[in-house]
């Protein structure tokens, strides 16, 4: 069993990796799910996160985080995700609500407190776990792995960079420097796993509210891609995290050197990789850039169909 925090910005495909991450199938301990201001302000992804939480009946904290990056100020996607950054289904007001206090000290205080190593699990910008990191630095002697949603070698909110970088490029660097071992997600691989109508079709077969739920955002995010980017659906990007954690065979990676570009004028938050080692530096992140899709969305199917209660 592996101790995960689940750092977001829910959005359609962070909802869906929370639901990956909470399933029978999953033998993920949640410590918690801290927000971060990302796809849309970090108030109303609290909101998401805490709607999912009573959607799955899921008894973890939710800690609300940074407002915004460290240097530069927000960026959000309202025309990926919606004005409500979870646009699409509907669900009724959470009737919980966040934990007081800040997504930071959650972070460092798990941490700190754990017996076992804990893998953090970003999907969104990387601010509070930069922050984390920068206000309590011995949390690394207790983390085992980041394993996050972010980067590519092309981007998609710039040519060069992909939105979670972007929007925080100076974190990222935090983070890709700390010396932590990084699993990285990028759009080379989360590209690979677009839910297209067969698979929304397969979704669709699966008779319980969370298929439902999960139907739902993949016909909106499927939308907001196709108008937005001309895909035949939507990348579930940040799925490809909690996928990785529950089979980590499903996924082809490459151990190689990252580093984040923060001064570029054309690649502002790209995430240089390193691919034929021509810098000769170490390779310091996992690089996910294959995935098994049948297994994959064999697995996903699975997952949902164990919300069915057997
Ligand atoms: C990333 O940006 C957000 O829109 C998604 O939730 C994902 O984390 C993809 O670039
Ligand atoms: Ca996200």
């Amino acid at each position: 069993m592996r101790n995960v925090i689940l750092d977001c910005d829910p959005g359609h495909d962070d909802a869906i990796s929370i639901i990956i991450a909470a399933s029978d199938v999953s033998d993920l301990k949640i410590l918690g799910i801290t927000t971060v201001a990302g796809n849309v302000e970090v108030e109303k992804n609290t909101v998401n996160a805490l709607k999912i939480s009573e959607l799955l009946d899921l008894d973890v904290p939710v800690v609300q985080g940074a407002r915004r990056p460290l240097v530069k100020k927000s960026e959000i996607a309202p025309e990926i995700h919606g004005e409500t950054g979870m646009d699409g289904p509907v669900l009724k007001d959470p009737e919980i609500s966040a934990l007081d206090g800040h997504a930071v000290d959650f972070i460092i205080d798990q941490v700190m407190q754990s017996d076992e190593a804990v893998t953090l699990v970003p999907t969104g910008p990387l601010t509070n776990i930069a922050m984390a990191l920068i206000k309590e630095p011995r949390i690394i002697e207790n983390i085992d792995e980041i394993v996050l949603m972010g980067g590519g070698t092309f981007g998609n909110w710039t040519p060069a960079a992909e939105f979670n970088i972007f929007v925080d490029a100076e974190a990222a660097k935090v983070v890709y420097e700390s010396g932590v071992p990084v699993t990285m997600f990028g759009l080379d691989v989360t590209h690979q796993v677009i839910a297209t109508q067969d698979i929304i079709q397969r979704v669709g077969n699966i008779d319980n509210k969370i298929a439902e739920f999960v139907k739902e955002l993949l016909i909106f995010f499927g939308e907001t891609y196709k108008n937005h980017f001309g895909f035949n659906g939507g990348p579930i990007h940040d799925a490809c995290t909690t996928m990785y954690l529950l089979k980590p065979e499903l996924f082809k990676t490459e151990y190689l050197n990252v580093t984040i570009e923060t001064k570029g004028e054309y690649s502002y938050g790209m995430t240089v990789v390193d691919t034929l080692s021509v810098t000769g530096r170490e390779p310091n992140t996992n690089v996910a850039l294959g995935v098994d899709q049948e297994a994959f969305w064999s697995l996903f199917e699975e997952i949902l169909k164990s919300y069915s209660g057997g």
